[in-house]
């Protein structure tokens, strides 16, 4: 779920963001560090302030990085730990010059976007989390409070810190800032559907505990309305409508095959609530290559049930053992390979199977995913395809990991979805050298796993 608060300069949005976060266990998002880590390197650099051009040179070259945790944000410019320095009187006054630019700005809402897009969930705190940056977040909230209480907040803050303070001065700054957020620049706006939280007489505590009780009711609606979605149609196509067309395009599938992909698919429909997108990316006929991230091992199975056409799995030979196992996998078209070794036989099924026009589903990371994340692709694997003449149907599997990770004996019902990405077709793998096609396959499965957390943090 991404939660946005927007308000004024001191309205306790910052300390009320960061405690939310700490208790829902999500990254916090302090937007303002990013403007105050350009104006801190343009002030290092000796840029003018007035200077815009140079401004917006400084923020391109800037390689910023937050780490927001609960009780702090570590922030690091081109790989200096920058936190402390960001807070400094100067660099508070030059990040109003900083945030006047609208290319600055596009800059880092840009980037904003990126790391919701990442995290899937965050509380997100500036003045345009809500209105500009998170237009769909699941929650938003607008806090406000009397300008005296703020003025008077930021001056006890202020004393605490030990700092000389004037609370006439701060609530002058704060009225000539209030001034500036109305007129300016990125005005400061209350969207629609944020729900408005005036904290004058509220303690800290008790406006987190408000915003905590929003979260709940939240996510009760949004689980209502989930489990409404759900039952009429649990595999929902909801990207790429599959036409019957489409399906009487595809080869023939076996009878046996056809009830096991049935039943794999209600399966995961009812139990991880799946979702297949963009299945239609797969050509009808003639060989191709799925090349899909590793989770878990419920993986070949998620690859299999979003397709309309059988299926080939390399599998390793050690679980052809079993001689019952061994005939059911076999059946379902899979075929062995010898682990640790270059196994021409493997390489040599594969390949025929891709020239008999069948999909073959690899892994091309190798293993499966230790983090979640996706991990550099073997150039190897991927060649294949230019050797066989077929195109490369990326594949990105969401939740797996978190469904049935690593070392876990029993699955867990969490959300999968299966993303087919843009498809590489014959000609432009046949045009590709090998690094490239690495590259491509690589940035479509980015693609395809922003698509999902998108959809994620529509429906967390
Ligand atoms: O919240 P803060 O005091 O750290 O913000 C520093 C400055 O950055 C302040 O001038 C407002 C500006 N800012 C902005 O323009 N947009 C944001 N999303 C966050 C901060």
């Amino acid at each position: 779920m991404i939660i946005t608060i927007d308000g004024p300069a001191g309205s306790g949005k910052s300390t009320a963001a960061r405690k939310l976060a700490a208790k829902l266990g999500v990254a916090y998002l302090d937007t303002g560090a990013m403007y105050r880590t350009i104006a801190f390197s343009a002030i290092e650099q000796g840029v003018h302030l007035k200077d815009e051009k140079a401004l917006v040179e400084v923020a391109r070259k800037a390689d910023i990085s937050l780490d927001c945790g609960p009780t702090h944000t570590r922030v690091t410019l081109n790989g200096h730990d920058v936190s402390e320095a960001i807070r400094s009187m100067a660099v508070n006054q030059a990040t109003s010059y900083v945030a006047r630019i609208q290319s600055i700005r596009d800059l880092l809402v840009e980037k904003q976007r990126e790391i919701g897009r990442r995290l899937g969930s965050l509380v997100s705190e500036g003045r345009d989390q809500g209105s500009v940056v998170f237009p769909d977040a699941e929650l938003k909230f607008f806090v406000e409070a009397a300008i005296e209480k703020r003025a008077m907040r930021r001056y006890q803050e202020l004393s605490a810190d030990g700092e000389e303070a004037s609370y006439e001065l701060i609530l002058e700054n704060l009225q000539e800032r209030d001034g500036n957020d109305r007129r300016q620049w990125a005005p400061l706006l209350e969207p629609a559907t944020a729900i408005h939280i005036d904290t004058t007489n509220m303690s800290i505590h008790e406006v987190v505990e408000r915003l905590l009780e929003e979260v709940q009711k939240r996510r009760t609606a949004i689980r209502r309305s989930a489990r409404l979605r759900r039952w009429p149609n649990p595999l929902t196509h909801d990207r790429s409508p599959i036409t019957m067309k489409f399906q009487q395009d595809c080869e023939q599938i076996r009878l046996g095959y056809r009830i096991a992909r049935a039943a794999c698919r209600i399966a995961f429909g009812t139990y991880f609530r799946c979702r297949i997108l963009h299945a239609d990316r797969v050509p009808t006929t003639g060989g191709a290559l799925l090349a899909a991230n590793h989770q878990s091992f419920l993986d070949p199975i998620a690859g299999g049930i979003g397709l309309w056409r059988e299926c080939s799995y390399i599998a390793r030979d050690t679980l052809f053992a079993n001689p019952y196992f061994g005939r059911m996998i076999r059946y379902v078209n899979a075929f062995p390979v010898k682990r640790g070794e270059a196994d021409i036989t493997a390489v040599k099924e594969l390949l025929r199977r891709l020239r008999d026009g069948k999909v073959v589903m690899i892994f091309p990371e190798g293993t499966r995913s230790h983090s979640g994340e996706i991990s550099p692709l073997n150039p190897n694997s991927l060649e294949i395809a230019k050797r066989a003449r077929v195109p490369i149907v990326p594949l990105l599997i969401d939740g797996t990991f978190r469904a049935f990770p690593r070392g876990k004996i029993l699955p867990r019902p969490y959300r999968v979805h299966i993303v087919h990405g843009r498809t590489m077709t014959r000609e432009e793998v046949a045009a590709s050298s090998t690094e490239a096609i690495v590259e491509s396959v690589t940035r479509r499965l980015f693609e395809a796993q922003a698509e999902s957390r998108e959809i994620r943090m529509r429906r967390p």
